[in-house]
């Protein structure tokens, strides 16, 4: 091993919905069944302080799973993702009960506006002490356009085209107000705030234009930690050059190796510090008090899953709707062409198949999609659990985690009871935090805002 790293990452995946990333998971006997009121999600932050975690992050979609058979009833049927809130809400509702843990959100760059998605996240930031992240996402599906007003859901790579744009003018926008703008001399005459150190961004785009001034200023963590997930070639790029954390899907540890080191070398192509981005790919981990009870309840999380999830979410994630194809009838070019959600799974899915042209039954196979093998599983008691982080940790694989929930809230009770002070005690996890900001305990630098911000081509 090159050297003791002692600052691993991690990070709680966490979903506004009926059930966690596992959609079996709202059968479980210990899931609690409040998740529509704000003590489910109250009670999640408060463990996951306890247990240290840096960020708790919300993903997002703007539909429910339909597109298998243009149907809704099997997610409605089988709390398939079916329900899914407003974050924001939620998070302050987390943020008021804790004061260290850091609160993330996914909000759409194809289905909002920048201005909106700069005020409320900036909003958020304040309120919470500078403890927000902002999951930037193209988002997936036709099912989300249709909701949202719009007729399809633009291409792949046109949608990171405009995110670009949307970022340069949400970053303008939270970067408009210097750090010593605002006054307050409350004497009659007495500045507000200094007129000359707020700014209009005039941005004008081809995509998108927003004039200002912005009408939030900047928090104590100067602005939201930018999170950001593609995987494909081109969602890689877009990740590269504005994640600050960098959410990779890596399916083993000789895999992430490779992968971990070329996104630390497209981010310093593009001119950026490759040590002030924390990559994290997303696992499940099951702790039991032996190996045995961990199997166990391994086994049985894996027999919640039902077969209509699969198809449901693979049809989601891909925007593709596999009703009308046999289960092994290999799937056309033309068709596998005109996926249009996530590529990067497609062409995995191609790839470990064999064959240009897998069927559906390989999608689900190959794909795990729906089950709790969909990412991997750190299975077995609380000193195995920690070997395998550590493994991927001191590895150069990754800089922490995204741990995700077999069910709620669990399996976030058993990783803060049982994992953490396992982490703790190798010193490779810190045993509390190092200041009351997000980007303090994530160790990034704290962005200045100086002058008029310019377009950043
Ligand atoms: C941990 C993680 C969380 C994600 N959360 C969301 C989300 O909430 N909403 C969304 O539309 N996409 C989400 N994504 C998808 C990514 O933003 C991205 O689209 C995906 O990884 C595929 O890469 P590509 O866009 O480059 O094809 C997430 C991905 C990962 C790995």
């Amino acid at each position: 091993m090159a050297r003791m790293r002692t600052d691993m990452t991690l990070i709680a995946f966490l979903q506004a919905q009926n059930c966690s990333n596992f959609p079996g998971s709202w059968r479980h006997p210990e899931a609690i069944p409040d998740f529509l009121t704000a003590d489910h999600y109250v009670r999640i932050a408060r463990t996951l302080e306890e247990g240290k975690f840096h960020l708790a992050f919300f993903d997002d979609r703007l539909a429910m799973p339909d597109i298998y058979g243009d149907d809704h009833r099997p997610a409605v049927q089988y709390g398939i993702r079916s329900v899914k809130m407003d974050l924001i809400p939620l998070l302050t509702a987390m943020g008021m009960a804790t004061r260290f843990l850091g609160l993330g959100g996914t909000y759409s760059t194809t289905y909002y506006e920048p201005f909106h998605v700069a005020r409320t996240f900036a909003t958020l930031d304040l309120m919470l002490g500078g403890r927000a992240a902002w999951n930037v996402v193209t988002s997936l599906n036709d099912s989300e356009a249709l909701n949202m007003g719009r007729a399809a859901h633009p291409a792949h790579d046109l949608r990171y085209d405009r995110a670009d744009e949307f970022v340069e003018c949400v970053l303008g926008h939270w970067n408009s107000w210097e750090d010593d703008a605002l006054v307050v001399d409350r004497r009659v005459g007495g500045v507000f705030a200094h007129p000359d150190r707020v700014h209009r961004l005039d941005y004008k785009g081809k995509y998108f234009s927003s004039r200002g001034p912005f009408t939030v200023p900047r928090s104590a963590q100067g602005h939201p930690v930018v999170i950001q997930a593609g995987q494909s070639g081109r969602g890689k790029q877009f990740a590269a050059r504005w994640g600050e954390v960098i959410f990779a899907s890596y399916k083993s540890l000789e895999n992430a190796k490779k992968q971990y080191a070329e996104l630390k070398s497209a981010i310093a192509a593009a001119g950026r510090d490759p040590a002030a981005v924390r990559i994290a790919p997303p696992i499940y981990a099951i702790v039991g008090e032996t190996r045995g009870i961990a199997k166990e309840k391994e086994a049985y999380l894996a027999s919640l899953a039902q077969p209509e999830d699969a198809l449901c979410l693979l049809g989601e994630i891909l925007n593709f709707d596999f009703s009308g194809i046999p289960l092994d009838e290999p799937i056309g070019d033309v068709a596998l062409a005109g996926i249009s959600g996530q590529q990067a799974l497609r062409d995995r899915v191609i790839a470990a198949a064999g064959t240009p042209n897998p069927t559906p039954r390989d999608f689900i196979e190959l794909s795990k999609r729906g089950t709790i093998y969909e990412m991997p599983v750190f299975c077995g008691t609380a000193a195995d659990v920690a070997d395998e982080m550590e493994a991927w940790y001191q590895g150069e694989a990754c800089d922490g985690f995204v741990v995700a929930a077999t069910h709620r809230p669990g399996a976030y009770e058993d990783f803060t009871r049982y994992v953490v002070p396992e982490l703790q005690r190798r010193g490779v996890f810190h045993k509390d935090y190092a200041g009351t900001t997000l980007r303090e305990n994530l160790g990034l630098p704290r962005p200045i805002a100086r002058g008029v911000p310019r377009r950043a081509l």
